[in-house]
């Protein structure tokens, strides 16, 4: 079954987003397969984001990252990846729709609260990254209830 990388940036562990975005993901029926709170150096935020090295925001991003805790996360379920980019709403903040966590709970791109992985080859990296001894092994009893 498909897992995506899902990061509750700084500002969203401040802000006390954490049970509402998990409550998020678990009422959609996605399954919780690997979680942890954790605060990350430069070094760890520039490999996450080592793709983005180029770009000028560069290292406000990773001076964000590193700013407090985060909650890094895996989530399985089918089309999980893209699901929860829409889950999350648009990049850009202005952009994101009412009712994803983006479009309810962000103003601005540097604080958009929560990271998604953009595609399935990315999320078996970032867990790689993030979970290096892999997701947790189990299924939810609900398995049945979610899909046919
Ligand atoms: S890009 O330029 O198209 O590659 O960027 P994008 O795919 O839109 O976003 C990639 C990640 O960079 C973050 N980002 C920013 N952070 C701070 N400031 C600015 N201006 C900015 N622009 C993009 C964006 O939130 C994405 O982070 P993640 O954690 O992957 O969502």
């Amino acid at each position: 079954m498909e897992k995506t990388f899902i990061m509750i940036k700084p500002d969203g562990v401040q802000r006390n987003l954490v049970g509402e975005i998990i409550g998020r993901f678990e009422k959609k029926g996605f399954t919780l397969k690997g979680l942890k709170l954790i605060n990350v150096d430069h070094a760890f935020a520039e490999k996450h984001y080592e793709d983005l090295s180029k770009k000028p925001f560069f290292n406000g991003l990773v001076e964000y990252i590193v700013s407090g805790p985060v909650v890094a996360m895996i989530w399985e379920g089918k089309n999980v990846v893209l699901t929860g980019r829409k889950i999350i709403g648009a990049t850009n903040p202005s952009d994101s729709a009412p009712g994803t966590i983006r479009g309810d709970f962000a103003v601005e791109i540097g604080r958009n609260v929560i990271h998604g992985s953009d595609s399935v080859e990315s999320a078996q990296k970032e867990i790689a990254l993030w979970f290096p001894d892999g997701p947790v092994n189990w299924q939810s009893s609900l398995h049945s209830w979610i899909y046919e």
